[in-house]
């Protein structure tokens, strides 16, 4: 039995004549989707198998899928002759294009027995002189096979060996998805031994030293694993032992180890080759120099058998010396060894003359956390998940290590500089990762988190990209916007559209049984994120329900002072733990934000009609006197002055005067999130408790919401909440929102989120909603054919969003991940734009 070893993610390309059997060994060893194979090509560009005259049209096409199959990391084989140089050379050139390793499996099986199987088949019509060239290009291929590119040339002669062979997957050194720790990686070690020995200790290994008391192993009672990303030797004093601990630990499966460019030069001169002695390999020759010479051929062993970088944890981390771009991790080819070892460099250098490192890891996007070293910064900082932790010990820095999956740094001081380093160490500028890439959110995206997922339409994302380039407030503060709310189903109750019964009955049937029905307030929706220093920014944001900010300066910094102050008063930073705040709100009076839309869309409305029908009426009933027949439309034209002036009560009841915040108030109903915490499992009876203190801590700007605890199976109960809102309501009130009691991330008995809150409108207000006369009986019908789907949909996806951004922001995820999650809900919210205008 022959055995193909055959890595796991590879370009395999069978070669052979026609008949040699390609295709029959293809279905035996793999999967149908992993083989392309060019007759269906063909077959599918051009309806027909045999149609040479498609073969560059089925190649095209086989190339690309092929290109899609190996991006997407899958096996990929492919099932044609493969017999000509410029064939091979396309696929090798795919292979190359993502990284993985092209192989060759070839099928020789003699030429009469093709031309035998040939002329049995139906399928295949050509003259024996065609196999006859197939052959001699089959005997060429043999030479040329690895000079092309392929790393592996598997051959198979014969028909016995070809079915006897068996293939076998290997995985690619680097996956070792498998450990998954947990792990302590430590930063560029530059023969800092030291330093290391005090680190180890540092985080709990144990370390075991050899009869000259020289450290050979360290082991961790708890099992954890070190990790060391690359640069152990060069520059430092005692390169050697750190070889020598280090190679211990990886031999004892206590630690594994990925190269650095200081590895990988120091194997080039110990293989005799021409290297320059600079950058402190001249230091560590001459400590090897000491050394016994089978160890320096061991060091030699040992670096040469390091993968370029690891996959580890199940994929959720990568770590290699200079880092990984996401397309690069668990490849295997000549530039991903590369970026690995040294980066990407930009092709400048810096007034040091040192070549200047594309920021790759601010561009990053990928899901793993990738550890790296390479660059010394005085300090690591998480750029995008992803994290350098050399801290220049050798510069007289400090030795860094990452716990994962903790995430916590644990650091030793250099015991001096070693070194002098070429430049100074500089740190990154700070929060790199605020930069944020307009391909993060333009076009039609698909959105997975941790509440669902989610499409959004490259239209809708033009209209939020309008408003959140232009108006909306830094993004970094724009932690979450509010959902949309769908009103409870339609009301059956004579006269009414919305109704509490329809609340009640929306949540009961949903499984809930305890909500809390909260006055709505009929003001501004205001998001307030108020941090307890003011520092320079301002110490806060306070933005609509779109992201834009309030009132603008200074009137925004004022209202933050207050709510500041009053969440100082109330005790709140210290009892949440907390230096920071995010308040979901409703700003009152109405008119302070929505003024001019009043005026201009309200007013209007009810000034017109308070001009036109008096008038109306005097004529109707002049003619009314002169015997005419207008009883009913004099009837009809009272009745609408009537609605006209509801109409007009309604809208004034959300009119007061203002003068900067002077009227302002503000009535916060939900504690949403602080510093590295969400607060949306908490129930309403706990927010609404802290929204009463602020409101005790400072009365005059804080209003308090009137609320109901309804048990929705005790009648009496809802009877009450219905009293409360006709009474609510029938003061001028807008209505009330029903929540389930148990908090903002509520969710039903089979556990899907619930919505997060109902609304449920009073019968004069919705006037100002759906026009004066609205509940005239034929129009109120009418009415009441509104489907709520739609609306019910976009809310609870909306709120979906909204949790996700506040998990995000909760857990420090990178800016343009968060971002994304918010600026799909004001896409969700945004009227679609054609993206050509
Ligand atoms: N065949 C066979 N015994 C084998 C392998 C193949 O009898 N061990 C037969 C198949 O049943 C088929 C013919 O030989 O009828 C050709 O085999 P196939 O696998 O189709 O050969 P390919 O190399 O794929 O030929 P082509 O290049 O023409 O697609
Ligand atoms: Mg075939």
């Amino acid at each position: 039995m022959t055995i193909l070893d055959i890595p796991e993610l590879a370009l395999v390309a069978l070669v052979g004549v026609s008949g040699s059997g390609k295709s029959t060994f293809a279905a035996r060893h793999f999967a149908p989707s992993q083989v392309l194979a060019s007759d269906a090509f063909r077959a599918m560009v051009a309806d027909d198998e045999n149609d040479q005259s498609a073969s560059a049209d089925a190649f095209g096409a086989l190339h690309h899928v092929a290109g899609v199959r190996l991006r997407r990391g899958r096996l990929t084989v492919v099932d044609a002759t493969n017999l000509q140089p410029h064939a091979r050379a396309g696929l090798v050139q795919v292979a190359r294009e993502h990284d993985v390793l092209p192989v060759a499996i070839v099928l020789d099986v003699p030429e009469a027995l093709a031309w035998e199987r040939t002329q049995a088949r139906a399928d295949r019509d050509f003259d024996r002189q065609v196999l006859a060239r197939m052959q001699r290009d089959l005997r060429r291929s043999y030479g040329q096979l690895a000079r092309e590119g392929f790393r592996k040339v598997h051959v198979l002669r014969g028909v016995e060996e070809i079915d006897a062979a068996e293939v076998r997957l290997d995985k690619l050194h680097n996956d070792r998805r498998e450990l998954t720790g947990p792990f302590d990686i430590v930063g560029d070690v530059h023969g800092c031994r030291a330093e290391l020995e005090e680190l180890l200790a540092r985080l709990g290994f144990v370390l075991h030293r050899d009869d000259a008391g020289r450290p050979v192993d360290a082991v961790h009672p708890a099992g954890r694993t070190a990790v060391f990303v690359g640069d152990l030797v060069d520059r430092g004093p005692d390169s050697p032992g750190v070889l020598r601990l280090v190679m211990g630990m990886v031999a004892a499966g206590h630690a594994i180890c990925v190269p650095g460019n200081h590895e990988h030069k120091l194997l080039r001169k110990l293989r005799g080759q021409d290297v320059k002695l600079t950058h402190g390999l001249a230091e560590t020759m001459a400590q090897l120099d000491a050394e016994d010479p089978a160890f320096v051929t061991g060091a030699a062993t040992f670096i040469d058998g390091l993968a370029s970088h690891f996959v580890l944890d199940g994929g959720r981390l990568v770590v290699a010396h200079a880092g990984l771009k996401e397309a690069y991790h668990g490849r295997a080819s000549g530039r991903v060894r590369s970026f690995a070892l040294w980066g990407e460099t930009t092709g400048e250098t810096d007034e040091y003359g040192l070549p200047v490192r594309y920021p790759w890891a601010r561009d990053y996007r990928g899901a793993a956390t990738v550890v790296y070293g390479h660059t010394p910064t005085p300090t690591p900082e998480w750029i995008n998940n992803t994290l350098c932790v050399d801290t220049g010990c050798v510069f007289g820095g400090k030795l860094t290590a990452l716990r994962y999956p903790e995430r916590e740094l644990v650091a030793v001081d250099a015991q001096r500089e070693w070194y002098a380093p070429a430049r100074p160490l500089v740190s990154a500028p700070t929060r790199p990762d605020t930069v944020l890439d307009l391909a993060d959110v333009t076009g039609r995206r698909h959105l997975e988190h941790a509440y669902g997922t989610l499409t959004v339409p490259a239209e809708n994302a033009a209209a939020a990209l309008e408003v959140m380039s232009r108006f909306a407030v830094d993004p970094g503060r724009l932690v979450w916007l509010p959902p949309t709310m769908a009103p409870c189903s339609t009301s059956t109750v004579e006269g009414f559209l919305e109704h509490p019964a329809q609340a009640f009955g929306d949540y009961r049937s949903a499984g809930v049984e305890r909500v809390v029905c909260e006055e709505k307030h009929m003001g501004s929706r205001a998001v307030v994120l108020v941090e307890r220093e003011p520092g320079p920014f301002g110490g806060g944001v306070v933005h609509t329900r779109t992201g834009r900010p309030f009132f603008g300066p200074p009137w925004d910094g004022e209202l933050l002072d207050r709510v500041r102050a009053a969440v100082g008063t109330a005790g709140l930073w210290d009892e949440l733990g907390t230096d920071r705040l995010l308040l979901d709100c409703e700003l009152l009076p109405w008119s302070a934000k929505a003024g001019g839309l009043i005026r201009e869309q309200y007013a209007g409305v009810g000034a017109a009609g308070r001009a036109a029908l008096p008038a109306a009426l005097d004529a109707l009933e002049a003619a009314g006197a002169r015997g005419l027949p207008v009883d009913a439309l004099r009837d009809r034209m009272t009745a609408r002055r009537a609605e006209i002036e509801s109409y007009s009560a309604a809208y004034r009841t959300y009119v007061a005067p203002t003068e900067g915040l002077r009227g302002v108030t503000l009535a916060p109903f939900s504690v949403l999130a602080g510093a590295k915490v969400t607060f949306t499992d908490r129930d309403h009876g706990w927010h609404l408790a802290l929204a009463d203190r602020l409101c005790a801590a400072d009365p005059e700007f804080f209003t308090p919401t009137r609320r109901q605890v309804v048990e929705l199976a005790d009648d009496a109960a809802v009877t009450a909440a219905t009293d409360w809102w006709l009474a609510l309501t029938g003061a001028g009130g807008e209505g009330m929102v029903v929540k389930p009691y148990a908090g903002p991330a509520a969710r039903s008995a089979r556990g899907s989120l619930l919505q997060p809150g109902i609304k449920c409108r009073g019968r004069e207000y919705l006037r100002i909603i759906y026009g004066p006369g609205y509940t005239d009986p034929a129009q109120l019908a009418a009415l009441r054919r509104r489907s709520l789907g739609r609306k019910r949909g976009l809310a609870l996806r909306e709120h979906a969003l909204g949790l996700a951004a506040l998990d995000g922001y909760a857990a420090d995820v990178p800016l343009w991940r968060r971002h994304a999650l918010v600026f799909a809900i004001l896409a969700c919210e945004s009227e679609p734009v054609d993206p050509r205008l």
